[in-house]
Formats: C-alpha cells, structure tokens, sequence
C-alpha cells in the first residue's frame, strides 16, 4: 500500500454496484460489489429504488475502506448508468422509484416531442431528439399519469447524482450525463430553457452542472465517520457510465472508438469538437474529458445472452455453452437472433421492437441459438458503427470493455462482423477506473483527462479480424439486416393483439 493516497471509482450499473480502490499510480487495490434488484412493473417498464443504490454503495464502501486510514483516501468519482429519471421533494425524499435507462413507456411522450415539438427544434435546443429511455420524456409521462408526483418535485436528478448528494449534501450533475436528459443544451453546456419550459419545470429543480473532473464538494463528516472516509475526501462530478468507461479505456480527444458490450451495447466515438448527427441516430453528448461524444446504443447485449442462458436454458455457466464454438462455426450460423428484448434506440428508435429468432430448422442446436445470439448483439452493434461511417467517420479500430467482452468467442465474433482490430485494455473494468482517474484530476493528481489517460491506461492485447470469417459474416451482415425492416410493421401489430 502506497502513503500517496488513494481513489475510489463507483460504477453504479444496473444489476450491481462495483467499486474500485486504486492506487496513486493507477494500480487496482481491491474491487467489492453488490447487486440490487431490477424491477419490471409492466412489460417494457424498467425501475429501481434509488436507496437500494445508496444502500448498496455505503455497504461496498465500509468493505473497500476497511483497513485503510480515512486521511488516505484522497478522491471518489462515480460512473452512472445514465438517463435514469430521480426526483426528490421539498424534503429531498425520493418521490417515487428511479425510471431507468431501458424502460420502454414513454412512447406517446416521444411522439408528442418528436413529432409534435418536431425534430428539429429538440435538436436545435439540445444536439439530440427524443429516445423513450431519455430524462425528459419521463418528465412528460410523470406529469401526464402522475401529476401529484410531478408537483412535488423540487430536484431532478441522475442516478449517480443521487450517490454524489448522499455523499455531500451537493445537487449536482455532470455534462456528459446531463447530455443523455433532453434538457442540455450539449454544444452551450447549459441548461436549455426551450426544454425546461416544455417539461413545465423551473430551472431551480435542475443540478448545478459541472465538469465530470471537478470537485463538487467533501464527503460530509456524519457519511465520513460510518463509511472510513474523511470529511477531506473529494466527490468529483463524475460521468455517465458510457463515458466513464471510455476515460477508463483510454478513448479520450479526437477519433477514439469504444465498445462497450455491457448491459447495454454502445459504441462511442470521442471528439473534441463538437458535432451532431443529422438524421440524430447517434447522439451527441459532452464527454468526461471536456470534450464531446458521438455514441450508438443498443438496450440489450450482454443482457440477450443472460437471458437466454439464465432464463430460457436455466445455467449461469456461460462459458460451456460457448465452448463448442469453433473458428469453423464462424460466420456459418443459420440462425439469426433480433436483439430487440427490450425494444430499441439505436439506430431505429423503436420501442415496439421484440427479440426474434429466425431462420431455424430441426438440425438447429442449442449452440446455434447461444452462437446467434452473440453474432446478433454484434450485427446490432455493426448498425451503429455503418450509420458513424455514412457521417464520414473512420473507425479503423476500436476498444472494447464491459462483462460480455470478458469472452474471448464474442471479442472475436465483434471483431470479424465489425472487420476491425479491437484492442483490450489491461482495465476492463471501464466506468470504475474511469471515476477513480476523473477524481485523480479533481484531486489533481493529474493536470488533465488526457494526461491522466496517457499515464494509467494500457493494452493488454489486441483481437485481430480474419479475413475469410469477416468475408463470411459480411454476406450474415446483408441478410441481419433486412430483418428488423421486414418485422417492423409486425411488431406494432403484435403490441395491439
Ligand atoms: C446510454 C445508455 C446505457 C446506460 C447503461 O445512452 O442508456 O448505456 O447508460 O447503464
């Protein structure tokens, strides 16, 4: 253990909280974490009890510090799932459970922004349109089903902005986060007006907005004292998780690419200038570094393949049911899966969307339905990576990070249907050595994100594509593809039936 000091980094994710303890030099001390429960009140419906995040935050805290001098812990910065909808009363008591990032209800809020407000208005006040797993939407939906609710709102946060006030008694939020609520105007870094008055709120109910590497306050002396912090210990603003995670794999400035296969699918393309996409498929966000993001995200990777090996096949072992997977059964899979468990964003924007499995017939197999499955998080992760290339964008390769790239078969499927080199970085574990490098730079360990990137991330290794198994999935590609367009109209059918 080193006397200079230590730094927390919190990944408050959706199935679990993992914390990191690490070392002034960047070494990874000890990481502890602790689930919490999903809840899906209604098909489609995502929530989560913003005190079961503290509770399960504060109890990882107590193990991680255990030991340690309060004194020597310096920093704590938190990566958050992001777009998650927390408001607190006059009291700053939770009003109701947090709607998450993947919850679907929001679509008639969604048509009335889009097609109502239109398009291009939301994404002059805020570089982006509406997505049903955005803050503002859920906004509406609340004053719309709940008005109670809505009047009693006095603070709207974010998920990890929630921890960052449980620690400090601070309202805050950061850029990057604060980009993914449809109330940011991302190119300004303001608050819009426009936004908050369509919403029907004050901008007094809004955070104070901060850069992810500035120090928003000190761990108050009561949390201190319970969790081994001192009241001298830093809480940096801290990121959403996608750009926590791409600090913690070092994709900062100009040009770097990060997939990150997680709960969620995202493919993320950092820059320091600032830029939207047209037809808004991707959205523009601000980035922990300073800088901004364009970024893809699907609402179902990881996810897709526990739910079939834990739910449909009832074994968590996902590694045997892999194994059988050679480089011959590459790209010669006939059966194509739809990723879509919980509807999707990018690219299409459709919440109506199912999971599908297409193409089986009665030599089909068990290992063909787990392979299809990870070739379709990858194909939908590809439909992300096509709409960045028509921008003119050259992704040549990439970083990859979160639980599903820990399978060395799906860094490889990624890598052939992408046809890039992906590169591994030795910290996987992106939102939390993100957080522990952006408190480094609130603490000043580091002048700056860049700096702290060029000294503490590293590769561990990179997966090249093989020519002929790329050439094989490119023809899989053509056909993915033509699916989700040929299902579509079937889809809201079903929803009516
Ligand atoms: C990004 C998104 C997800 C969540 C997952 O827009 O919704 O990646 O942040 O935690």
């Amino acid at each position: 253990m080193t006397d200079k000091g230590y730094y927390i980094g919190i990944d408050l994710g959706t199935s679990s909280v993992k914390l990191m303890l690490v070392g002034s030099e960047g070494s990874i001390v000890r990481t502890v974490s602790r689930e919490y429960p999903l809840i899906f009140p209604n098909p489609g419906w995502s929530e989560q009890f913003p005190d079961d995040w503290w509770n399960a935050v504060r109890d990882g805290l107590k193990e991680l510090t255990d030991g340690l001098e309060p004194d020597q812990i310096k920093g704590i910065g938190c990566g958050g799932q992001m777009h998650g909808l927390v408001i607190l009363d006059e009291d700053d008591c939770v009003i109701r459970p947090a709607i998450l990032w993947n919850d679907g209800r929001t679509y008639k809020e969604v048509e009335y922004l889009n097609e109502v407000i239109g398009k291009q208005k939301l994404s002059e006040y805020t570089a982006n349109i509406a997505f049903a797993g955005f803050t503002a939407p859920k906004l509406l939906w609340v004053r719309n089903n709940e008005p109670e609710n809505f009047l009693r709102i006095r603070k709207v946060m974010l998920p990890k902005d929630y921890i960052n006030y449980k620690l400090t008694g601070v309202h805050c939020c950061d850029y990057s986060d604060a980009s993914g609520m449809l109330l940011l105007n991302v190119k300004n870094k303001c608050w819009s007006s426009e936004m908050l008055r369509i919403c029907g709120l004050d901008e007094s109910v809004m955070p104070h907005l901060y850069e992810s590497f500035e120090p928003v306050g000190k761990v108050m002396p009561d949390i201190a004292a319970e969790l081994n912090l001192s009241p001298r210990t830093l809480v940096v603003a801290g990121a959403g998780d996608n750009a926590a995670a791409a600090v913690g794999t070092g994709v900062v400035g100009n040009g770097g690419c990060n997939i990150s296969i997680g709960t969620s699918g995202t493919v993320f393309i950092s820059s320091s200038e600032f830029g939207v996409d047209p037809n808004n498929a991707l959205h523009s966000f601000a980035h922990a570094d300073g800088g901004y993001h364009l970024m893809g995200c699907m609402l179902s990777a990881a996810s897709c393949n526990k739910w079939l090996c834990e739910t449909i096949l009832g074994t968590a072992d996902y590694a045997s049911e892999q194994k059988g997977i050679t480089d011959g059964c590459l790209g010669r899979n006939r059966v194509y899966f739809l990723p879509y468990l919980m509807g999707e964003r990018s690219p299409i924007n459709d919440t109506d969307a199912r999971g599908v499995f297409a193409g089986m017939t009665m030599d089909s197999s068990r290992q063909d339905l787990v392979q299809s499955v990870l070739e379709g998080v990858a194909f939908a992760i590809r439909d992300s990576v096509e709409v960045a290339k028509s921008l003119g964008i050259k992704i040549e390769k990439s970083r990859i990070c979160g639980g599903g790239a820990r399978s060395r078969l799906w860094r490889k499927i990624m890598a052939n249907v992408l046809n890039i080199p992906l590169e591994i970085p030795k910290t996987e574990e992106g939102p939390g050595y993100g957080g522990a490098m952006l408190a480094m730079v609130g603490c000043g360990r580091f002048g700056s994100v860049a700096e702290a990137a060029d000294a503490l991330t590293k590769v561990s290794g990179t997966v090249e594509p093989d020519p002929e198994i790329a050439a094989r999935y490119e023809k899989k590609y053509m056909v993915f593809k033509q699916i989700y367009p040929a299902m579509k109209k079937l889809f809201s059918e079903m929803k009516e039936a």
